[in-house]
């Protein structure tokens, strides 16, 4: 058998790149993590990085703003996964700068795990982030940097504890705010599989130069049916805020920052369809369930019921 690639996750301390760190970890692949000095002083991110050691990764330290730091790291390794944050995301040109320089690459995965960057028409400040996504895609291909794109549409754990409610804490029990009519199809994957998948796409050539879109069947829910799920679990009929584009569009001008961003997701996924209103094309496209089908991924049906 094939010895398995080297990895080197940049941004392993964040909210995606912890699962992908465990998950290359438990695959048996030889992990590497590039860590921020800073990250070891932080409390929490210390017991993170903790449980990475006992897990036989090797740690670097280093920032994507030192290259003599990226160079040493993507050295030794095989493949590079970056789950830098969204506010990192043009910094990865610096990142594409030494995977060019040391030139040994056989596979780079970008910060994406979204929606798919290349197709929908988002509106700002989302439109501004998907086109950054869409610029360091454009020069991994100018470069001919052989790449695999993972666009995993919605989290777990961003999108169903608060039900895409604006400033929730927990799911709404009375009121709920009801995008459009609930019709278009969104698409939902715990942040554990997400991960499984990413590292299952590392040495599969089926993959290579590819999006690797997530469509697990049975995570594949309209507002209208998560909401009608939601209910059946706690027995009661919630009372619906219907938003109309006009309406939603008028909220994200009057929103905070954190609540604009949800808000203008929530306009593109579950008014726009932005998920599902395109069919995979085969020449640059793979669906993972199907390509990995022995995965026993997480259903949005089971992780509700923590909060009931
Ligand atoms: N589909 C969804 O529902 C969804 C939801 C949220 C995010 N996302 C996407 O997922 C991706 C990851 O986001 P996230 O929320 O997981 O990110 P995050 O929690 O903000 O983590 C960012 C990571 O990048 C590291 N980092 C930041 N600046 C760095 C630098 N200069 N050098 C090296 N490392 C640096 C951070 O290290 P420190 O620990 O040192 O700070 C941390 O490990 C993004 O592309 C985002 O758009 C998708």
């Amino acid at each position: 058998m094939a010895e398995k690639s080297k990895i080197l996750i940049i941004g392993g301390t964040g909210n995606i790149g912890k699962f992908l760190v465990e998950a290359s970890a438990k695959a048996g692949h030889p992990t590497f993590v590039l860590i921020r000095e800073g990250s070891v002083h932080d409390p929490v991110k210390s017991q993170l990085i903790g449980n990475f050691k006992n897990q036989g990764v090797t740690l670097l330290y280093g920032d994507l703003h030192d290259h003599e730091s990226l160079v040493k790291a993507i050295k030794p390794v095989d493949v590079v996964i970056s789950a830098v944050g969204r506010t990192e995301v043009e910094d990865q040109f610096k990142l594409i700068a030494a995977i060019k320089e040391v030139g040994n690459i056989k596979r780079f995965f970008p910060t994406e795990y979204g929606s798919n960057v290349d197709a929908g028409h988002p509106i700002e400040p989302a439109k501004s982030g998907y086109a950054r996504k869409a610029k360091i895609r454009r020069a991994i291909e100018a470069e001919g940097i052989p790449h695999t794109y993972v666009s995993c549409n919605c989290s777990f754990g961003f999108f169903l504890p608060t039900m895409a409610q604006p400033g929730a804490t927990a799911p709404p029990r009375e009121k709920i705010l009801f995008y459009g009519d609930g019709q278009p199809k969104a698409i939902f994957n715990k942040e554990e599989d997400i991960a499984t998948y990413t590292i299952k796409a590392v040495d599969d050539p089926r993959t290579l130069n590819k999006t690797l879109y997530l469509r697990p069947r049975k995570n594949i829910y309209s507002f209208k049916e998560l909401v009608a799920l939601w209910e059946k679990k706690i027995g009661k009929t919630l009372e619906k805020i219907y938003v109309t584009e006009d309406q939603i569009l008028q909220m994200i001008q009057d929103a905070s920052n954190e609540d604009k961003i949800m808000l203008v997701v929530n306009f593109s996924i579950f008014m726009k369809g932005e998920q599902t209103n395109f069919e995979i094309d085969p020449s640059s496209g793979v669906e993972a369930s199907e390509l990995y089908p022995d995965v026993d991924y997480a259903t949005v049906e089971e992780y509700l019921d923590q909060f009931v």
